[in-house]
């Protein structure tokens, strides 16, 4: 491939993955890989495993650099920075993401999500890497006035202490690209979804899913009872909440992208934001349909009242990222809720050999 054989006349680009032991990260890791690049990946563990970093290698044939510590540890991270000057760009993916958990310990939010920010920024900043890619998230918008929603959308009071690590994260950006020199892409995630083909890696919720596409293929397994579909009376064509879910591998793939956007020096500005998602809203009662459909499994599910704090429906203008990063997300729901499942099974086959 182009990308490849060029890379082996030069020296690799070097990028460093935070949190790329991690769902969305483990995924960029190996999309990275596969377009030539050299990967280090950083993460603490405290929502992954070690053994990710196995089967990457598997994957990809190759072994990224792993490091394990935890970047809100300002010696640490600066050590590591020192000791790793030739790196090309970042993709900060570290942080927490639990919504309700956030809302239960929102210092907890505050200090993981912003230290490991200001960490990486400092890191960056004294050791000359300039080009930073944030992975933000579409909850900044709350619940937009207009559909599908732009990033020009007005970014709404946060409902949540997470949401509102990812608005303060992309001001500490928005100011410090211009004071010191670096360049930053912000990447607004809608919903995703799905796992990798090889279903070798794929998001590992901890505890009970509150995310609904985990919580349907756990259930699937046998995990729980039923599946609750929270609020059946928006203003939606079934009544059901619709989101814009996008395909992990999509997500991986336009890191790729940003990545070599801004070691081309192609960036427009020192913060670019770009929406990333498929541009198409789907409801709840639709997600189900699919999952239904491609599994052959029939899901027990109960209708119960709305969830507090969940807008009615949200889905993502994504024609900026299609002109300006040069990306489109490639799969559809049955593709996501196919590899979901695939995931799922390689899980339930690890507990009962007694690996979980
Ligand atoms: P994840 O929990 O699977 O991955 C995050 C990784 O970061 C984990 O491996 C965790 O161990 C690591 N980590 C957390 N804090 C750390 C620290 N202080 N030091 C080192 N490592 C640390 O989550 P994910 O779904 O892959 O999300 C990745 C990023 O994308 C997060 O910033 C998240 O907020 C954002 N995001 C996720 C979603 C989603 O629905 N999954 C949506 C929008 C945005
Ligand atoms: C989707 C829809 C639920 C579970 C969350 C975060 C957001 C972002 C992505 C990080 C909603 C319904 C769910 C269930 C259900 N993360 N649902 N039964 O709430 O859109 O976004 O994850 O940035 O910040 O808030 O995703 O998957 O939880 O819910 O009916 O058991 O499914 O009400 O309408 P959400 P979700």
């Amino acid at each position: 491939m182009g990308i490849a054989k060029m890379d082996t006349r030069r020296r690799q680009s070097r990028i460093l993955v935070t949190g790329g032991a991690g769902f969305i990260g483990s995924h960029t890791v190996v999309e990275l890989q596969q377009c030539g690049y050299s990967v280090v990946i950083v993460d603490n563990l405290s929502n992954s495993r070690a053994d990710v970093v196995d089967r990457i290698a598997k994957i990809t044939g190759v072994r990224p650099e792993f490091h394990e510590f935890d970047l809100t540890d300002r010696a640490k991270t600066e050590a590591f920075f020192a000791s790793a000057s030739d790196l090309d760009a970042v993709i900060h993916f570290a942080a927490f993401k639990a919504v309700g958990e956030s809302v239960r310990d929102p210092l907890a939010y505050y200090r993981n999500n912003l230290e490991s920010l200001l960490r990486v920024l400092e890191g960056m900043r004294r050791h000359g890497t300039q080009n930073l890619v944030f992975s933000s998230s579409a909850t900044v918008y709350g619940q937009p006035d207009e559909l599908p929603v732009r990033e020009t959308s007005p970014v709404q009071e946060a409902w949540s202490p997470y949401g509102s690590t990812k608005q303060m994260a992309e001001e500490i950006l928005r100011f410090s690209v211009a004071a010191y020199g670096l360049r930053a892409i912000a990447l607004r995630y809608f919903n995703p979804v799905g796992a990798h083909e090889s279903a070798l890696i794929g998001e590992l919720p901890l505890g009970v899913p509150n995310n609904l596409v985990p919580f349907i293929t756990q259930t699937a397994a046998g995990l729980h009872d039923c599946l609750e579909v929270f609020g059946t009376d928006y203003g939606t064509p079934d009544g059901t909440a619709v989101r814009d879910y996008i395909h992990v591998v999509d997500l991986a793939r336009a890191h790729v992208t940003a990545v070599a956007r801004m070691i081309g020096g192609k960036t427009r500005s020192d913060l670019e934001v770009f929406n990333l998602g498929t541009g198409k809203g789907y409801s709840v009662r639709e997600v189900i349909d699919a999952f239904e459909r491609v599994s052959g499994v029939r899901l027990n599910v109960r209708t119960v009242g709305r969830r507090s704090g969940d807008v009615e429906q949200v889905w993502a203008d994504t024609s900026l990222a299609n002109r300006e990063l040069g990306w489109k997300a490639e799969k559809g729901l049955d593709d996501m809720m196919r590899s979901a499942w695939k995931w799922e099974q390689a899980l339930s086959r690890s507990r009962s050999a007694g690996k979980e």
